[in-house]
C-alpha cells in the first residue's frame, strides 16, 4: 500500500523577471517500508522536493498525501502535530540547536510529541550505541565534528520512531566506514519499525542499496532504476513528453 502519494507537484520561485521551477510536475509514491534513493546534480531540486514531501515546505500546486492525509490542506499547527507523529527529517545542514547539548537535541522531538507506546530509554540507548555517540552526549554541537553532528541529527530524526524518514544527504559528512554504518543502522530500524526511507544522496554505493532509485533533473523526477534492478535511461525524455501531452504544454514552455 502506498504510504506516501504526491500528485503533480510544482514549486515555482519567482524573483523579479526570473521564474524557476525547482519542482516541475512531479508525481511520486512510496510503498510502506520501501527505501527510495533520490540522486541528481546540485540545484536540480532534490532538497526542495524532499521538504515538500515532508510537509516542511508548501508546493505552489499539487498534493502530498501520507496515509491518505493531504499535508497541503493542513493548517500549520495540525501539520506540525502530524509531522511530530509520523515524520522524521534529517536536514542537509543538520539544523541542530546550538545552545542544546547533543542529548538535548536528540530529545527535542519527544517534547513536542511524546509517544507513550515508545520505550524511550531502550530506544535511545540503541540509537546512541548504533551511532557511536555515547561519549559525546553532553557536548554542544560546536564541540562536535561534522560527522558527529550529522549522527546526532539522525538520532533526533529517529527518536519518535517515524513511519516515514526523510534524509537529505545523511551521510554527506561521513567517511566510507561511518557512512556504511549509518546506512546499516537505518536499514536495521527499518526492519524493526518498518519505516519508509526516502533519501537524497550523492553516494552511489548507498543509492544502490535502495529498492528504487529516482533521479532529479531540472525539477523533473524520473525513475532511474526500478525494484527489479533495471535501469531506465530514457524515462526522463518519456516523462517530459508525457507531461506535454497531458498538459497541452509544459510549465517550462509557458514561461518563454
Ligand atoms: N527560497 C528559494 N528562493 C529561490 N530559489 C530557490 C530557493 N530555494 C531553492 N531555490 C533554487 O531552487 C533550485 C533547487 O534547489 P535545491 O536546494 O532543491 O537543489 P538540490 O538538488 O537540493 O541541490 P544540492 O545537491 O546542491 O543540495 C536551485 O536552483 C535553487 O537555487
Ligand atoms: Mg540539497
Amino acid at each position: 500500500m502506498a504510504i506516501l502519494e504526491a500528485k503533480d507537484l510544482i514549486k515555482l520561485y519567482v524573483q523579479a523577471e526570473n521564474k524557476l521551477y525547482a519542482v516541475n510536475r512531479v508525481d511520486f509514491s512510496a510503498e510502506d517500508g520501501e527505501f527510495i534513493a533520490i540522486i541528481g546534480t546540485s540545484g536540480s531540486g532534490k532538497s526542495t522536493l524532499l521538504q515538500i514531501l515532508a510537509g516542511l515546505d508548501r508546493p505552489t500546486s499539487g498534493s502530498v498525501k501520507i496515509r491518505g492525509n493531504d499535508l497541503t490542506k493542513m493548517k500549520a499547527d495540525e501539520l506540525s502535530r502530524f509531522r511530530g507523529r509520523f515524520i522524521g527529517f534529517v536536514f542537509q545542514k543538520h539544523n541542530l540547536i546550538p545552545q542544546f547539548t547533543a542529548l538535548e537535541n536528540i530529545l527535542v522531538p519527544t517534547v513536542m510529541c511524546d509517544r507513550e507506546e515508545i520505550r524511550y530509554e531502550e530506544h535511545l540507548k540503541k540509537l546512541i550505541d548504533g551511532l557511536k555517540l555515547g561519549d559525546r552526549l553532553n557536548h554542544l554541537p560546536n564541540e562536535l565534528s561534522g560527522g558527529q553532528q550529522q549522527r546526532v541529527a539522525i538520532a533526533r530524526a529517529l527518536i519518535n520512531r517515524p513511519q516515514v524518514l526523510f534524509a537529505d544527504e545523511p551521510t554527506g559528512n561521513l567517511d566510507r566506514e561511518n557512512a556504511d554504518e549509518v546506512l546499516e543502522l537505518l536499514l536495521e530500524t527499518r526492519k524493526t519499525i518498518g519505516q519508509t526511507i526516502i533519501m537524497v544522496t550523492h553516494d552511489i554505493s548507498i543509492a544502490e542499496r535502495a529498492d528504487k532509485i529516482y533521479r532529479m533533473d531540472d525539477g523533473h523526477l524520473y525513475l532511474f532504476r526500478d525494484a527489479d534492478g533495471k535501469y531506465r535511461r530514457n524515462s526522463y525524455e518519456e516523462a517530459a513528453e508525457m507531461s506535454k501531452v497531458i498538459a497541452g504544454k509544459t510549465p517550462d514552455s509557458s514561461n518563454q
